[in-house]
């Protein structure tokens, strides 16, 4: 009988399981939200407890609604949300909540690292440059405002290796989403001894880092009682959610790209040796795919400057969509599609929750420019979507001017559903955009690195070569020039603006 492929993911707002086969087809998923603290403007924290319940539910759900045999699940990959910190004592209890990727606090500590240490020094050692969202700064944050708390920390994890930690008892990680934590050198895929020295981590508080695809955890006899999988199932390292996203799109061999247009937005360049940019404008960190690699550039509000203005600008097409049982998203991209490239003249700029790449600015912020009365709303939904769609070809350029060669991109999340927003993509990037049966997203990504893992397929690029299968793909249309002159006046508007965002004001 084949062999089945467990997935799970735990994100941000819920932990998903996914079940696969052989040949990538969906047996069974299951999703359990939770939701995550804000104590205070700019932090975001989540109780490691939440992934936990959810994801035992989860796997006794997928079990139940596919009515498959638990001995024939042959392994389980771990993905998760990347960066975040968790701290347990000396008992494998949790010391406080969950620091998450998302969470701002640490910008003090970042500019006073880098002060000490040297931007480029932690570039050579990392190939990267700190941010808030990274694990780093936000343990020199915990050391600083809760020392006490701190002298009882044995161990670090990151919450999908927390989720691994109760599945089996064992403190590991794995070189991908390590790679996110600026403790690790990632070119040579190790930690760093001097970035261990500059925050006062001791290698004994972190886990042992392996690859993506190393099978040596089991499934503990307990969890195994939890969850109705059997015991010493293996658990694969798995991968930071973005290293999975990418698998699951088959984003493996040199120069593949893709590209998320979820609520934040994703380009992901995959390699076979290490590169970096000379600035650190793009992470550069490793692949869940053992000597591989990939540049990666982050957008915070790509399909989330969409959603925002369909909740609060966009209420009668709401009201619309709900009494026609329409689609609101296909409602607003016709619209969309009723303007001229430029928009008569508008532009956007997503930066609604600041942003990272290619503008690494905490400050900066969501602006409509060059309004008139002869403006509707139709003007405003497509700046939105070329607003955000030119600030993924700013992400793209950064990665081909690492010498990277973008002969096409896959397109996942929300966004790619729209055959408009799929059109704009292909005519912005000028290479054709494909999309791919990812539907499943890091989960899936994880049940395939499992699959590698554990000998189901000889490797990850077998995996990806016999279970992502392309759906669809569209060409640059003859239409991709009337872009340039919106694209020139997208990219004027920050520099003018940085000096405004940055004021306070
Ligand atoms: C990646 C990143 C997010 C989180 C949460 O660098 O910050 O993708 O992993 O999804």
């Amino acid at each position: 009988m084949a062999n089945l492929l467990l997935g799970i993911d735990v994100g941000t707002s819920s932990t998903k399981c996914v079940l696969i086969d052989d040949e990538g087809r969906q047996v069974g998923v299951a999703e359990n939200p939770y939701s995550f603290d804000t104590p205070n403007p700019g932090w975001v924290e989540q109780d490691p407890q939440s992934w936990w319940l959810a994801a035992i539910a989860s796997i006794r759900q997928v079990l139940e609604r596919s009515s498959a045999d638990p001995s024939r699940v042959a392994g389980i990959g771990l993905t998760g949300q990347m960066h975040g910190l968790v701290l347990l004592d000396d008992a494998g209890l949790v010391l406080r909540p969950c620091i998450l990727w998302n969470d701002q606090r640490s910008a003090p500590q970042c500019e006073r690292l880098e002060g000490d240490l040297g931007r480029d020094r932690i570039l050579s050692l990392t190939g990267n440059r700190l941010l808030p969202g990274f694990t780093a700064p936000k343990i020199a944050w915990v050391r600083e405002h809760e020392p006490e708390l701190w002298s009882r920390t044995r161990r670090i994890l990151l919450p999908k290796d927390y989720l691994r930690y109760r599945l089996s008892g064992a403190f590991r990680t794995e070189s991908s989403d390590a790679s996110g934590m600026l403790l690790f050198d990632c070119e040579k895929r190790r930690w760093s001894a001097e970035m261990l020295g500059a925050l006062g981590v001791t290698a004994e508080q972190l886990p042992e880092c392996r690859e993506g695809t190393d099978a040596s955890v089991r499934l503990s006899s307990e969890a195994a009682a939890l969850t109705g999988l059997p015991e010493g199932t293996p658990i694969a390292g798995g991968g930071g959610d973005q290293a999975a996203q990418a698998i699951g799109t088959g984003t493996v061999g040199e120069g593949t790209v893709s590209v998320t247009l979820g609520t934040s937005g994703v380009v992901f360049a995959a390699s076979r040796s290490f590169r970096s940019t000379r600035d650190g404008s793009l992470h550069a960190f490793c692949h869940a795919v053992p000597d591989r690699w990939h540049l990666m550039g982050v957008m915070l509000s790509a399909a989330g400057s969409l959603s925002w203005f369909a909740e609060s600008l966009a209420l009668d097409a709401k009201r619309t969509a709900l009494e026609t049982h329409a689609d609101l998203y296909e409602i607003l991209c016709a619209e969309a599609a009723s303007v001229p490239e430029g928009c008569d003249g508008v532009t956007f700029l997503p930066y609604l929750s600041g942003e990272r790449t290619p503008h690494p600015d905490p400050h900066a912020r969501g602006v409509f420019a060059g309004l008139s009365t002869r403006h509707r709303r139709p003007h405003l939904v497509r700046a939105v979507l070329e607003g955000v769609t030119f600030g993924l070809v700013d992400n793209l350029d950064l990665v081909r001017s690492a010498g990277v060669q973008v002969a096409e991109v896959r397109l996942t999340g929300g966004g790619a559903r729209s055959p408009f927003w799929r059109q704009l993509c292909a005519d912005a990037f000028g290479v054709p955009v494909l999309t791919v049966n990812a539907a499943a997203g890091a989960a899936f990504g994880a049940a395939l690195i499992a699959g590698a893992a554990t000998a189901v397929f000889t490797s990850v690029d077998d995996a990806c070569a016999r279970c992502v299968r392309e759906t669809s793909r569209v060409e640059p249309s003859a239409r991709r020039g009337s872009l340039d002159v919106p694209l020139d006046r997208y990219r004027s508007l920050y520099p003018a603006l940085r000096p405004w965002f940055n004021s306070g004001a």
